[in-house]
């Protein structure tokens, strides 16, 4: 075992459940595989539906207590969190790289990422605000007021195991909420050790429940979860088919639900580009996190006046990349998850292939003898029209196409079913402000001459279309996680009626 494992409490056989303390779960055992070497970390037990109703059941009591304490007293609990992952980020990021495969270097910058929304989940934490209304009735007084919903419902994916349970958590938490967090059953791991932390924290406040922790099957558990009267919201992060399924089946039981989804993210170079920026900003895009972000750079769309030279440089640039041990200094690119997601590349490139599309390079499966999931980056010269590029392969595949004026790339950028991500790289303002405007991007996130990943916190993230419509991490995403209520108040001694209705 590494040794930061046990620095996080990791053990080799671990319970898959727990509020306050972690429960005697009695579920099937999940193993955690290193996708570097395909050997088992260390085991966990999930829970079963006991344990899932057990759980709920403190959590909704914990927030009978919980949404009673002053959102500036929550935020003193966030903060102790942020504090804590200050202490632990080196061993969190290093677990993180382990058991999902991104280098060390993003594990710890995935922690980085939850402590910057821990700092601002503390300053939201005396910024709740809601608006005072003039009222159109004389000596009345019309204001809102944000109110806490209720135990929060937290689906997570394997590629950011702790960051996007944070983003909810903690934002959730200041809101007044507790959660019930189901982690991706690829990286169990690491939810537990954030788990055990926040565990730590939360009881030295004297709110033992106020963070659940519950592993465990889709079927199992997920379906639970999502029926769940007891939970009223779900904020759920995965495949546009999970998140069909899960806006639909909260929809009809009138919850709310908080969708990201896929993302078919593309990056524009106008012929007026710095290539250079360009260049840096495609590489991180597409082959950052092995093509395992929902923000990766799937699109390329060079003008073709630069097209040829500038594919030529970034297949020079993807040979310099590094494959290998993500937790190692110098790798650039780690495993993909599991060798479905090797499966689901080779098909790509193979629907690619049939429907016209010319792979420049990559697709091979370096580093066999590890045991790890291991490819090579690929590029592929391909059409808009070929069926492929409008889907989210989750690996690194960047579709190169051409276009000859900003219309026709915003056109083909837009023309796919998702819309979280996209990057224009120009030097000039009128096409910048254009990519930006009504008649531009149709993303939740727009970039000039930054690259399609690596979003802030301090900006709300998510997408349009299939991508969910939902906005997590900063701006006012808090919303999402309160209740709104409009209030009146009369202090005159009439009884007006808006609309100037008289009833008498
Ligand atoms: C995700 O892949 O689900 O913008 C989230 C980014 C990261 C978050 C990605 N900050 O790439």
């Amino acid at each position: 075992m590494h040794p930061f494992l046990n620095a996080l409490g990791i053990e080799s056989d671990n319970p898959g459940a727990g509020a306050g303390e972690f429960l005697q779960t009695r579920g099937a055992w999940v193993e955690s595989r290193n996708p570097s070497t395909g050997q088992v970390i260390a085991r966990v037990r999930s829970a079963t539906a006991e344990d899932y109703d057990a759980l709920v059941t403190r959590s909704s009591e914990a927030f009978e207590r919980w949404r009673r304490e002053p959102a500036p007293r929550r935020g003193d609990v966030v903060r102790d969190i942020g504090n804590a992952l200050r202490e632990a980020k080196a061993e969190l990021g290093a677990l993180v790289s382990l058991e999902m495969g991104k280098i060390r270097a993003e594990g710890e910058g995935e922690v980085q990422e939850m402590i910057d929304i821990a700092d601002f989940a503390v300053g939201l934490s005396r910024q709740l605000y809601g608006k005072v209304i003039a009222s159109e009735r004389p000596l009345h007084r019309m204001s809102e007021q944000w109110h806490p919903l209720g135990p929060v419902g937290i689906i997570s994916a394997f590629n950011f195991p702790v960051a996007v349970w944070s983003w909810n958590a903690l934002i959730a938490t200041v809101c007044g909420n507790t959660t019930i967090w189901k982690p991706s059953l690829k990286t169990p791991l690491c939810a537990i050790a954030v788990h055990r932390l926040c565990q730590r924290v939360a009881a030295a406040h004297g709110h033992p429940d106020l963070m659940s922790l519950v592993i465990g099957s889709d079927e199992e558990i997920g379906e639970r979860l999502i029926r769940d009267r007891r939970v009223p919201l779900i904020s759920a992060t995965g495949s546009t088919r999970m998140g069909r399924h899960v806006g639909q089946v909260v929809a009809e039981r009138m919850g709310k639900s908080l969708l990201e989804l896929g993302g078919n993210n593309a990056l524009i170079v106008m012929d007026d580009a710095d290539q250079e920026l360009a260049l840096r900003a495609v590489l991180f895009g597409a082959v950052g996190t092995a093509g395992q972000r929902c923000t990766t750079t799937r699109r390329l769309l060079v003008h073709e006046s630069i097209a040829d030279a500038f594919v030529e440089r970034l297949v020079e640039l993807y040979g310099q990349v590094r494959i290998g041990d993500p937790l190692e200094s110098g790798t650039l690119m780690g495993p993909l998850i599991d060798e479905e997601s090797i499966a689901n590349m080779e098909r790509a490139l193979q629907a690619a292939r049939d429907q016209g599309g010319g792979v420049i390079r990559g697709g091979e499966q370096p580093l066999k003898d590890t045991g790890g999931h291991f490819v090579t980056p690929a590029i592929v010269e391909a059409k808009p029209s070929m069926p492929i590029v409008s889907e989210e392969t989750f690996a690194p595949i960047l579709y190169v196409m051409r276009f000859s004026n900003l219309d026709e790339a915003i056109k083909i950028q837009n023309d796919v079913a998702q819309g979280l991500s996209s990057s224009i790289f120009t030097e000039s303002m009128r096409s910048a402000e254009r990519f930006l405007s009504m008649l531009g991007s149709d993303c939740g996130i727009a970039n000039v001459n930054v690259g399609t990943s690596g979003a802030e916190i301090g900006g709300a993230f998510g997408g349009e279309k299939e991508t969910g419509g939902g906005r997590e991490a900063g701006s006012d995403s808090w919303r999402a996680y309160m209740r709104r209520q409009t209030q009146t108040i009369n202090w005159s001694d009439e009884m007006p009626l808006a609309q100037g209705i008289r009833f008498e």
